[in-house]
């Protein structure tokens, strides 16, 4: 029988996606396939400090079979146990704390995993009935989940002697990870490494690729050709002349300014949450690791200007902005209109991006690396592997971008033009749907696992990314209350009365926990070896 396999994949790009595609693919092709990875060291890649999500151990480094702790301390890696949403609420000029809001600081936590359920409704609706109800002030975020008050004392996802406690994700220096990848992927894999920068490409009849040129003049021939070049496009857009689909008609932001800040541990501990501070015409990321933290706004180019910028995150964190060094970005926000065509598949910025806000930049490298795995093509490239790889692409992105853009539709603040020009912008109709559901009492995204199987099995947690929890967290962190309990709750006061033990639970597990664990600075130095 004649052999189909695929037997030479090149990977244009050695940034995040570059490196994490050649290993995933050197781990899932093993030695029946050769890759090489094309990357011009001239052309620098987006290495800003980065925040994940956690499926990133379980579906890429563990199927690579690379411990937690060695990749950890290779990327100086820091643990990430929510997005904490700051002054989202308030009007004002960006400021690291919370403002009065009342009587608490104006910030939220979006939390990870999912929320215990009570005969089978999930706690959530049981907090709604007695907000609404005027039996409970606390905020959802803190009734709901053990996490919060334990990120707010800066403790650790795991204890001393390493045990788990919670779901977490991870912080970290994204050129080390590329660095790292690099190693592993050359030295226990054989990647082949090109270091040139690709000027040219050979197309056939079929409007394949067969070859990419450099500007050295080498020729590297594959069948298979995955786009990793960032936002260039290179293959993609440039050479197959995909359409990229723009939409900033739903998400404003479009550049960003970013920089490293040196942090004193020692004296005020290591926040284990990326925070999103609300700027006047955009946000501002922290993301902590140790000894420093990296942060960027992220603004519109319609509502602010690189100076005024700069301007505003060195007022953030009392920094001179003559003397910091600072990396302007420009981004793209949208996805290709198909991300594989013929034998060229995108993957990382190439292929599709929103904007920083929940890390979804890296998960849609995982969650493409998941689905390129499953839909591996051989020598034929039968179309129906790639339509289905182009849907699962299609559906994942937009159901985020909707996500995202209910974010800033939903924010209470209207005080700057950057955040009256948010309401303006119209919702598509499934999340419009979705917040209908909401405010009528419903789950929106019941999940149909429990949390063990959601994060031990990528294809559940892939079909439903963001869960009920997920939304009540953004929905309920921003003021926005279902108009009324679910209304079949009227028929079971037992239920209502049942779930106090279980929101009773939740404060005593807290209390335990704040007695119990290190905190994330005890923890991570003893990991590093600090
Ligand atoms: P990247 O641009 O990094 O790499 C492109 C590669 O292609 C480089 O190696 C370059 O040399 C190479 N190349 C280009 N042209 C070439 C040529 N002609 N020949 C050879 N090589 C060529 N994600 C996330 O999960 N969490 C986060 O917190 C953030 N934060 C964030 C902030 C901002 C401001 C942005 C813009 C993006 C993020 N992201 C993110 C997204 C994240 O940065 C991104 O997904 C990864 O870094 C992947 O980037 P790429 O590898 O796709 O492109």
């Amino acid at each position: 029988m004649e052999d189909h396999r695929i037997s030479n994949v090149v990977v244009l790009g050695g940034g995040t996606a570059g490196w994490m595609t050649a290993s995933y693919l050197g781990k899932a092709l093993g030695r029946y396939a050769t890759i090489t990875v094309l990357e011009a060291p001239s052309i620098p890649k987006i290495g800003v400090g980065e925040a994940t999500v956690p499926n990133l151990h379980k579906t890429f480094f563990d199927f690579l079979g690379i411990p937690e702790e060695e990749w950890m301390r290779e990327c100086n890696a820091s643990f990430k146990m929510a997005v904490k949403f700051v002054n989202w609420r308030t009007p004002g000029e960006g400021e690291p704390v919370g403002r009065q809001l009342r009587g608490r600081p104006d910030h939220y936590y979006h939390l990870f995993g999912l929320l215990p359920t009570h005969q089978n409704l999930p706690l959530s609706h049981y907090w709604a009935a007695k907000s609404l109800g005027g039996q409970t002030t606390e905020q959802f975020d803190y009734a709901c989940y053990r996490e919060s008050p334990i990120i707010d004392a800066r403790l650790s996802p795991r204890f001393a002697d390493g045990t788990k406690w919670t779901n977490y994700a991870w912080h970290f220096d994204a050129h080390l990870v590329a660095d790292f990848l690099k190693r592993f992927a050359i030295e226990k894999q054989g990647v082949v490494h090109v270091e040139d920068e690709m000027v040219d490409a050979t197309i056939d009849q079929r409007g394949h690729i067969t070859s990419l040129r450099t500007k050295a003049g080498r020729t590297i021939e594959g069948d298979l050709f995955v786009d990793c070049s960032g936002f260039r496009g290179l293959l993609i857009n440039k050479l197959m002349r995909e359409p990229f689909l723009d939409m900033s008609d739903h998400l404003l932001n479009d550049s960003a300014v970013a920089t490293s800040v040196p942090h004193d541990d020692e004296a005020h501990g290591v926040e284990p949450a990326t925070s999103a501070i609300a700027m006047k015409s955009g946000w501002t990321w922290k993301i902590p690791m140790l000894d420093r933290f990296g942060t960027g706004y992220v603004y519109s180019s319609r509502f602010t200007d690189p100076d005024e910028a700069t301007k505003d995150l060195c007022a953030l964190w009392d920094l001179d902005p003559e003397e910091q060094p600072l990396n302007h970005v420009k981004f793209r926000v949208g996805r290709n209109r198909r991300a594989w065509v013929r034998n060229c598949v995108s993957i990382g910025l190439s292929s599709c991006f929103l904007e920083p806000l929940e890390s979804t930049g890296i998960y849609f490298i995982t969650a493409a690396l998941y689905q390129l795995g499953k839909h591996f093509p051989d020598k034929r490239f039968d179309p129906v592997l790639i339509e289905s790889f182009n849907r699962e692409i299609e559906t994942m992105f937009d159901d985020s971008r909707d996500f995202l853009q209910a974010h800033f539709t939903l924010a209470p603040r209207r005080d700057t033009p950057f955040w009256r020009a948010c309401k303006d912008l119209v919702l598509p109709e499934d999340i419009q749907h979705k917040i209908a559901q909401y405010r009528a009492g419903l789950a929106v995204n019941m999940p149909v696992t429990d949390e063990a199987t959601y994060y031990e099995n990528f294809e559940a947690e892939f079909r439903n990314f963001w869960t009920n929890s997920s939304y009540y967290c953004i929905f309920a962190g921003l003021d926005v209350l279902p108009e009324h309990p679910l209304p079949a709750l009227a028929f079971r006061p037992d239920a209502v009365e049942g779930a106090e033990p279980v929101f009773a639970q939740i404060k005593q597990k807290q209390a335990e926990l704040l007695k119990t664990l290190p905190t994330t600075h005890e923890y991570l130095r003893e990991l590093h070896g600090r």
